[in-house]
């Protein structure tokens, strides 16, 4: 009996994998290291390679080694390695983000703090309220327990919570409310207070989790901070806080942490047994010693008005080259969101700005339901503001090639 040709054979799929849609924005990095030209990045979230401190990191992972030999390469705790643990909790006591250890899990990058509090909430079937514009990673992953998205369009403001009452007398109450509530990814607006108040109010009412996804927060560059949803619902079991070091610090480290009730925590101990038994333990040991180092507020110190000169620039860019185009004005954070004509299709524009030379994130690749078609994201983060002018100017062209 001959083996039958590979490509006849029918896969058994499970029913979920319908539901993985994978991501637009991690397949960029795949799409862009393979071009052979030079292209001015603005399509992926990482912080700038001058912002990597790779010489003390260098030098922290040589003590780290040194300190645990072996041993740093053993199987970690599933909740974190003891030093990391203590090392955050130290640093989050001096913010009002203060927490407990029963509170706490570290997990590898946000993306998996994501996973886990969707495991434990989502049934297939579920409405998952999310913003519009949103992160499509944090409703890929939603989408992959099965979840039905109801969108909350976003303004200046962050999320039009007051609009949650109404769509909810039309379909009912969300399961779990996704919020990024400090500089948006995409739209890099921040959530009022007024409507963080609210929004934990009404998630009360209906009993509602909220996932508080927030990379951003401690990267404010102009303006007030505003408590957090994490400081707002101080013990209320159904805010669940997802932190990663991937902005902060380097996102290739994927070490994150989950700050929940302690119910929630044990429960994502379990699945995060079953899902890769612990965080990458060099990376976290070499973390810790970042933090216990008490490198971090100096490192934050010197990011935020760089953020700052880059958003600008990447502003006065954009006025110049494309003055018909809307873009927003964030506080923090690595986002514009910028709106062209409506008659310019900026996923058609994707090809034509990339033959150029430039990578954004398209707007439809945003919103769960493919709307934002003459909208798109750029990080004005990782590019300086030489090369962002650069990039501005080849985005133009596209533009003006198309339209
Ligand atoms: C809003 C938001 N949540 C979560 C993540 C994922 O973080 P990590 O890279 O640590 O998994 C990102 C990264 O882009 C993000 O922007």
């Amino acid at each position: 009996m001959g083996t039958p040709a590979v490509d006849t054979v029918a896969l058994p799929w499970a029913e979920r994998c319908s539901s993985l849609v994978g991501s637009v924005i991690d397949s960029s990095t795949a799409l862009l290291q393979q071009q052979k030209h030079d292209i001015v990045r603005f399509a992926m979230g990482s912080p700038a390679a001058e912002a990597i401190p790779t010489e003390l990191l260098d030098e922290l992972s040589g003590k780290a080694l040194r300190e645990y030999g072996a041993a740093s390469f053993d199987y970690a705790a599933t909740e974190g390695d003891p030093a990391l643990r203590t090392a955050l909790l130290d640093v989050l006591a001096a913010t009002p983000e203060s927490t407990t250890s029963d509170r706490l899990l570290v997990t590898s990058g946000g993306m998996q703090g994501l996973d886990l509090a969707s495991k434990l909430f989502i049934n297939p079937g579920d409405l998952v309220a999310v913003e519009a514009p949103t992160y499509t990673n944090g409703t890929a992953t939603v989408l992959s327990y099965g979840a039905r998205v109801l969108e909350v369009p976003v303004d200046e403001d962050g999320m039009r919570v007051e609009e949650l009452p109404e769509l909810v007398e039309r379909f009912g109450p969300p399961r779990v409310i996704y919020t990024i509530p400090n500089f948006q990814n995409p739209s890099g607006t921040t959530l009022s207070l007024p409507r963080r108040r609210l929004l934990l109010e009404l998630a009360g009412r209906w009993g509602s989790v909220v996932i508080d996804d927030d990379p951003y927060g401690w990267l404010r560059f102009s303006g007030d901070d505003l408590p957090s949803l994490r400081e707002l619902g101080a013990g209320n079991p159904l805010v669940v806080s997802v932190r990663t070091f991937s902005k902060i610090l380097a996102p290739g480290l994927r070490v994150g942490w989950v700050d929940a009730d302690p119910r929630v925590i044990r429960r994502m101990i379990n699945a995060k047994q079953a899902m890769d038994t612990c965080t990458n333990l060099p990376a976290q040991l070499l973390v810790a010693e970042f933090l216990a180092g008490g490198h971090l507020a100096d490192h934050l110190v010197g990011l935020r008005p760089e953020y700052r000169r880059r958003k600008e620039a990447m502003q006065d860019a954009l006025r110049q080259h494309l003055p018909f185009a809307r873009f927003t004005d964030p506080d923090g954070g690595f986002f514009l969101w910028l709106t062209l004509p409506d008659e310019v299709d900026t996923s058609a524009l994707f090809d034509v700005a990339l033959a150029e030379g430039v990578a954004f994130i398209p707007g439809r690749a945003l919103s769960a339901s493919g709307a934002f078609g003459n909208s798109l994201r750029l990080c004005f983060a990782s590019t300086d503001p030489a090369r962002s002018l650069e990039g501005v100017q080849r985005l133009a062209r596209a533009v003006h090639s198309v339209h």
